[in-house]
């Protein structure tokens, strides 16, 4: 089932978002929850997606990027869910990279992130896993964890003048994407 996507301005992007319980883990209700998250973070053509953004303030965030129509020109990934997720170490070498958001459809900003990051989380079968990644994969991360933690990536852009409607970014760069309104 596809799910609505709040937008920016509803508080719950902005609040605070629970840890899920040791005990919630096999929980049909979660299952259910990640089921219709990926669902609709794929109708979305998004690369990640936080519960809140789907109206549940839980620390849950699913992404993936394989020949993703929103962003053509990164490296793909595959599909992964985590619960609880936290960065415990950011690079200090930070790099620029366009971001979009799918709760503020149609604009793309340059957001300096870390280029490599290492995070901790649970995945759905309790299993705590340490990753290190980089690139726009670290990106991503970066960017859903700060929805879990109520930030928007137009709240990490130090300069706000490359904020661009998609049309112009479209135009900019011979691309023809469309961010989903609904
Ligand atoms: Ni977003």
């Amino acid at each position: 089932m596809n799910l609505k996507i709040v937008k920016i301005g509803n508080p719950i992007l902005r609040g605070k978002t629970s840890p899920i319980p040791a005990k919630r883990l096999a929980s049909l209700s979660l299952k259910g929850l990640i089921k219709d998250m990926v669902s609709t973070m794929r109708h979305a053509q998004g690369v990640g997606l936080a519960a809140n953004q789907v109206d549940q303030g839980l620390r849950v965030m699913v992404m993936e990027c394989r020949g993703n129509k929103r962003y053509p020109r990164v490296a793909s990934f595959p599909l992964q869910v985590y619960l609880n997720p936290k960065i415990t170490h950011y690079s200090t070498r930070r790099e620029k990279g366009w971001e979009g958001c799918l709760s503020i459809p149609g604009f793309r900003g340059l957001v300096p992130r870390s280029s490599k990051i290492t995070f901790e989380a649970l995945t759905l079968e309790g299993r705590k896993v340490r990753r290190t990644v980089s690139g726009f994969e670290a990106r991503v991360v970066q960017h859903e964890v700060d929805h879990l933690n109520g930030f928007f990536y137009v709240d990490r852009m130090p300069d706000f003048r490359s904020w661009t409607h998609l049309e112009e970014f479209n135009r900019k760069y011979r691309l023809n994407i469309r961010d989903r309104r609904r």
